[in-house]
């Protein structure tokens, strides 16, 4: 049974604050199954705990939705032996929801990921057939050919003969080019730059269908999407 300490429990599942929180335990306003919690750092089950904040139930969130800003050299995974996951960069208040990412960044790539525990949103962003847009900012090791934008419109025919999806490309200054996909092979971006005879320096994908990656959201951290942006996923 999976344990979350109760101020992070409350963090997650009410509008209180972590200092609120704190006071409202110390009053006595809050109760585990029946009796007052004698302190904020007590573990409960998150999903079997009856948990009341003045007096009013609070309910178990079962689903969340994390928008990561994914540093290089982290792997896009849940638990790997060796290797740090992006699921062990999440803050403790979430632990317990068995968070997966929505879809795969390579090691090296940065940006915008997505995690939940819901697994039809997941599916539904990564399908093909939802036509959910991924932006990425690709920096290349030559100058872009002029023709790049009409064949990713086209559709690139990869090395191995699979046949990718119509693309957006733009060419930006400094070796950088804006790929729109709307599906997710795997190495997609550097496979179809390298159709066109470029490499791939540095790869940060900056959007994900209306959501793009926060300013101040610093790489490794994470921030929460609320229902009303959730929606903006398949309006
Ligand atoms: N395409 C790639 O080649 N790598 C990524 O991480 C994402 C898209």
């Amino acid at each position: 049974m999976k344990t979350v300490r109760l101020d992070k429990f409350l963090s997650v599942n009410t509008k209180y604050s972590r200092s609120e929180i704190k006071k409202l335990v110390k009053a006595g306003k809050v109760t585990v199954d029946g009796v007052a919690a004698k302190d904020y750092d007590i573990h409960i089950s998150a999903a079997n705990s009856e948990i009341t904040v003045n007096s009013q139930k609070i309910e178990y969130k079962k689903y969340v939705y994390l928008i990561m800003n994914k540093p290089a050299g982290i792997l896009s995974a849940c638990n790997d032996k060796s290797r740090k996951t992006v699921v062990d960069l999440v803050g403790e208040e979430y632990k317990h929801f068995s968070l997966f990412p929505v879809g795969r960044l390579d090691k090296d790539t940065t940006g915008i990921l997505l995690l939940t525990n819901d697994g039809e949103f997941a599916h539904k962003v990564i399908s093909p057939k939802s036509n959910i847009e991924k932006s990425y900012i690709a920096t290349v090791d030559d100058v872009p050919p002029k023709d790049l934008p009409q064949r990713f419109k086209e559709g690139i025919v990869l090395a191995d003969g699979t046949v990718c999806k119509s693309a957006k490309a733009e060419i930006l200054k400094d070796n950088k080019v804006r790929i729109v996909l709307t599906e997710g092979k795997y190495h997609q971006i550097k496979r179809m730059l390298g159709v066109v005879g470029l490499g791939v320096n540095a790869l940060h994908r900056e959007r994900i269908g209306k959501i793009t990656l926060p300013e101040n959201l610093l790489p490794g951290e994470c921030v929460e999407l609320f229902d009303k942006e959730i929606c903006t996923f398949f309006p």
